[in-house]
């Protein structure tokens, strides 16, 4: 018994910000941002925040699946951007449902966070406890940007992308899962308040921080490694693979994890030109991208893989 995904959703709020836009508030231009990121312009959430997000790519998913909320065992919404501490963005999701009989909570894994809530509910669904699962990636890091950074301002958008998985003879055949704590601090964004009434320290509220070659060499050395691990664990050959859907945070980590591959660059879709990183969102968005413009077939294999702050990594093998 494995997993398989059987439907796939996703939102992004309706406001585009181009680069062209950013080189009115910071010093930089088109040209740096596209020849350095791939980014051409990013969706940035204005009266809308996470949970939002998460709702509408969530219906997208369910109703793409074609089942009925209630028949959801679990909801699991990957964020490091939550609008609220507590009550946790995946019980909003089950309200907003009506997905009364699933349990519903948040798991924090920054870029990592959909292929991480991915493997989370398989392995739930392999020991039998569950069988229908909505998991959900969705960030707003607009909220966390320091927008006078043009070193971090210009990367993120905002978005959510869902999918529904279920108990199935097929699917998800392999994953790995990584997480490197001690490399953590070259891409953090602090608590967002440290005061109590003993330390007498003021409430902050913290921004992104990000040692950008630092993380463009860890995602270099770590995509094309656990791609790897996933399709040696199923003794599948690389040539039998249809898509590779990266986490979208750079088109040259995507194409240094190509060549390191030896894969054309064709298998790696991209959507980062209209999107930016998008963070947890991002795999299950360009997912539900291809689900939608028909190019995945029953059969094909397909490699999912993210990585990010933490520092944090994971790839699945499915079967569509
Ligand atoms: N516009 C114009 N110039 C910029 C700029 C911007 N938006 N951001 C930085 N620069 C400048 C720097 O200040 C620096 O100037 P200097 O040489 O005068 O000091 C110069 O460009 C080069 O900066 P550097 O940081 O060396 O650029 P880079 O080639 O490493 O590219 C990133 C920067 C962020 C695009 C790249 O490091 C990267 O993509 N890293 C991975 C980030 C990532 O994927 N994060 C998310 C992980 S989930």
């Amino acid at each position: 018994m494995t997993s398989r995904i059987i439907g796939t959703g996703s939102y992004a709020p309706a406001q585009v910000v181009t680069n062209d836009d950013l080189a009115k508030i910071v010093e930089t231009n088109d040209e740096w941002i596209r020849s350095r990121t791939g980014i051409g312009e990013r969706h940035i959430a204005v009266d809308e925040g996470t949970s939002h997000m998460a709702v509408e790519a969530a219906k997208r998913a369910v109703e793409n699946a074609g089942i009925d909320p209630k028949e959801l065992d679990i909801i699991l919404l990957a964020t490091s951007s939550p609008d609220n501490c507590f009550p946790a963005g995946a019980c909003e999701v089950q309200a907003a449902l009506g997905a009364e009989r699933a349990v519903a909570y948040d798991l924090s894994a920054a870029c990592s966070g959909f292929l991480f809530a991915l493997n989370t509910v398989n392995a739930f669904i392999q020991a039998g406890i569950y069988r229908t699962a909505l998991v959900i990636g969705a960030d707003c890091l607009s909220k966390l940007t320091d927008w006078s950074d043009r070193g971090t301002c210009v990367l993120f958008g905002d978005a959510a992308g869902a999918a529904v998985v279920q108990a199935a003879d097929s699917g998800l055949k392999t994953m790995v899962m990584g997480s490197d704590g001690v490399k953590g601090p070259v891409l953090s964004c602090v608590a967002r308040s440290e005061g109590n009434f003993l330390n007498g320290k003021t409430p902050q509220l913290g921004y992104m921080y990000m040692n950008g070659q630092e993380v463009f060499k860890f995602a270099v050395k770590k995509v094309p490694e656990c791609v790897n691990q996933v399709l040696e664990a199923a003794d599948m050959d690389i040539e039998d693979v249809k898509y590779f859907v990266l986490h979208q945070a750079n088109y040259r980590i995507v194409e240094a994890a190509a060549r390191r591959l030896k894969q054309p660059i064709e298998k790696f879709p991209m959507n980062m030109d209209r999107y930016g990183n998008t963070s947890g969102a991002s795999v299950p968005l360009l997912l539900d991208e291809l689900n939608r413009e028909g190019r995945l077939e029953r059969g094909d294999q397909i490699v999912l893989a993210g990585f990010g702050a933490g520092l944090t990594w994971g790839a699945a093998l499915i079967e569509w």
